[in-house]
This record gives structure tokens, C-alpha cells and sequence, in this order.
């Protein structure tokens, strides 16, 4: 199998990722809930787990990073902890329905930043615009799921703190390839998969939270601490972690992690560019192929959207998935990100790529879609 739907999730991790869920299955308890050496074992697993996450997305305390169960878990905690129903809400042309549903649900007014796609200054003068002085919160993504397309969240952030409106960051596609740097960006909140480009498993989800912001728990329920009480602790991480640990999760999410930073964020970025790149240059030569790709490669992060003429997308995708390779075609969560591309009607097939790929698996793309487009 070539697989090439890492946006999706990553499906090949580090060795260390595996052998540290199976030891987890087998030798930890439930963190924080015991002074035995199971119990005691898991929660100073979890503590390095946050103290990694904390190191490499540089937030001072790592009892500001919350382990959820996806990034649209962690994304809905901070969406439902910063607007109100009906607020007024930026966001880019680019987001995921795990942005979007969750206001959409609150009843909120969406003002859409809508930009030509690999447009940074397009996006930027977008953003000036709609970030008027009714607005409650922007929330934007770092690299669109569908396109690549790597957003200038660095000048959208200083512009929030400039109008002094709370910044949410969706991280899912650049975590593990691109620097996502708390401190600097002063965001409200950062939401990430574990199990994309931080390779750890499914069901693992980060949540970062800027120091002093209010926070809603989505669920209520044991936390190891202060029993005696019916609130839920004021505290992080208790106030957000309601239930029992993904002990096994969040050990192979700490190898992942640790994975990333020995490997180097910029060396798998470029890495994930090379492939990129070979992609676009070989797929160009194919006849009725159209490409979605940045004129300047930097604006683009390791995934490439494209469509055959005269064939259904879903048909492209079901076609290559019985010959081996592994695509995700049709609209990708992500109807806001079509709009703005002009594909809505139609969707694209995304191939993205992970650290574990290689110019062979490009190749193999590319003469499965040659013989498609025969
Ligand atoms: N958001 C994920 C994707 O783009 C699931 O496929």
C-alpha cells in the first residue's frame, strides 16, 4: 500500500510510537487516581507528554496543555470557551466543519476573511477588513487541510492583539512541520491532532491554553481531584480532562513528539516539500490534470489537491484506493476551503504526505494517475 493521506492521519508512525502503547497497555493505570506504580507510572508519563508538547509549541506551563481526544474536541473546548451564542466570529475561507459547525450550532454570525487561494497578501488585507470592532473572536487555520495552502497566521495574530480580540489557531495540519509557537503568536488557544503530523495514535488531541483564559469544561466528571467537591477544579489541566486518561494514547503521543524533535520540524517540512514538488512536476505532464499548486513553494505545506477532467473525484479516489493507493477525494471536511478554490461543485483528490514517504510512492501516484487519465 502507498499511503498518501496524512492529512487525514498518519498511518505509518515511529517504531518507539507502537512499542510504547503496547508497554503502556500492559503497565499503566489511570494517572493521578492512585499512589501505586501503575497509576504513578502513567501520570508522570502524562506530565512528560505535556512537558514535550509544552517544549516544542513553547508555552511556559505545561499544565496549559490539555489532552483531548481529537483536534475537534480540543477546538470545541476553546470555541465554547471564548464565544457566546451569536457572537460575531472571523475566520478564514480555508477552515474545517470543526470550526465552522461548532458556530454554526452557536448561533453565531460568521464573517469569512475569503481570499484567492496561495494568496497571503490577499488573505492579510481580508482579515483587516472583517476584523471590525463587533467581532469576538478570530479563528483561523495554519495550513489548509485540502490545498497546503500555509496561511500567514503570524500577521493575523498580531493583527487580534493589535484590536485586542482573542485569537483560536487550528493547528491540525502544521503541528510537527511547522514551527506553532505559543509565546509568540499570543493566542487564546491552539487545538491539534496527536495522530497526524505529531505521529501518535488515533483518539489523542492536544489543546494549548494561553495563560489566564476562561475556560469550559465540555464535560464534567472525575478528576482525581478536589472529590469532595460538585464543581469541576478551577485548575488546568483537571478542569478540561474529565474521565479516565488515554494512558496508552498519550505514551505513544510523547514518542511521537519526542520523534518530531530529534527528526527536526524544518527537515520534515522539507521533506514533505521535496515529495510535494516531485508530485506537481510529474502530475503537470499528465494530459487533463489540473493541479492545485502555490507559485511560490513556500506558501505550500505537504499537500496537493488536483482534479482529472471527465472524472468523478470520489471515482478517482475509489479507483486508486483497489490499485493500492491511498487518497482522500471529495470535499474533506472542508466545504469553506472548496468556495474559495472554485472546486466546490466538484471537490478535488488530496494526496498528502508524511515524513515516512518516499520519491517511490510519488512515482507510483503518478503512474496510477497516468494510467487513469488513459
Ligand atoms: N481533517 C482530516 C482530513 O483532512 C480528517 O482528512
Amino acid at each position: 500500500m502507498v499511503y498518501l493521506d496524512s492529512a487525514a492521519t498518519t498511518l505509518q508512525k515511529p517504531p518507539a510510537v507502537r512499542r510504547a502503547v503496547l508497554s503502556a497497555m500492559e503497565r499503566m493505570a489511570s494517572p493521578g487516581r492512585g499512589g501505586h506504580r501503575p497509576a504513578m507510572l502513567a501520570a508522570e508519563t502524562a506530565f512528560s507528554c505535556r512537558e514535550a508538547a509544552a517544549e516544542l509549541f513553547h508555552l511556559k506551563d505545561p499544565e496549559n496543555v490539555v489532552f483531548t481526544l481529537n483536534a475537534t474536541h480540543a477546538l470545541n473546548i476553546a470555541i465554547k470557551s471564548t464565544v457566546k451564542p451569536g457572537d460575531t466570529v472571523v475566520v478564514s475561507g480555508y477552515e474545517h466543519n470543526a470550526i465552522t459547525r461548532p458556530l454554526a450550532a452557536l448561533g453565531c454570525h460568521i464573517k469569512v476573511a475569503r481570499s484567492p487561494l496561495f494568496d497571503r497578501e490577499g488573505i492579510l488585507a481580508a482579515f483587516d477588513r472583517e476584523i471590525t470592532g463587533e467581532v469576538s473572536c478570530v479563528i483561523c487555520t495554519h495550513v489548509s487541510n485540502v490545498f497546503g495552502f500555509i496561511l500567514p497566521v503570524k500577521e493575523i495574530a498580531g493583527m487580534c492583539r493589535e484590536r485586542n480580540v482573542p485569537f483560536i489557531l487550528d493547528a491540525s495540519q502544521s503541528a510537527g512541520a511547522i514551527p506553532v509557537h505559543m509565546d509568540e503568536l499570543g493566542c487564546a488557544f491552539i487545538g491539534m491532532p496527536g495522530h497526524k503530523g505529531l505521529y501518535g495514535p488515533q483518539g489523542t488531541g492536544l489543546l494549548l491554553c494561553g495563560e489566564g483564559k476562561n475556560t469550559l469544561p465540555l464535560l464534567e466528571g472525575g478528576t482525581g481531584s478536589l472529590s469532595a467537591r460538585q464543581e469541576m477544579p478551577d485548575f488546568l489541566p483537571d478542569r478540561l480532562e474529565a474521565g479516565t486518561h488515554n494512558a496508552p494514547g498519550i505514551s505513544g503521543l510523547l514518542e511521537g513528539i519526542r520523534f518530531v524533535k530529534r527528526r527536526g520540524e524544518g527537515n520534515i517540512l522539507r521533506r514533505e516539500r521535496e515529495l510535494t514538488h516531485m508530485a506537481v512536476t510529474g502530475l503537470g505532464r499528465i494530459p487533463g490534470i489540473t493541479l492545485y499548486a502555490a507559485e511560490v513553494p513556500e506558501n505550500q505545506a505537504g499537500v496537493l489537491s488536483f482534479t482529472l477532467e471527465g472524472m468523478d473525484c470520489e471515482e478517482v479516489g475509489e479507483k486508486l484506493g483497489r490499485r493500492e493507493v491511498a487518497v482522500r477525494a471529495g470535499l474533506h471536511c472542508a466545504p469553506y476551503a472548496h468556495e474559495s478554490a472554485g472546486t466546490i461543485a466538484q471537490g478535488t483528490v488530496r494526496a498528502s504526505f508524511s515524513d515516512f514517504n518516499t520519491p517511490g510512492d510519488v512515482k507510483r501516484l503518478i503512474q496510477e494517475i497516468s494510467l487513469l487519465a488513459r
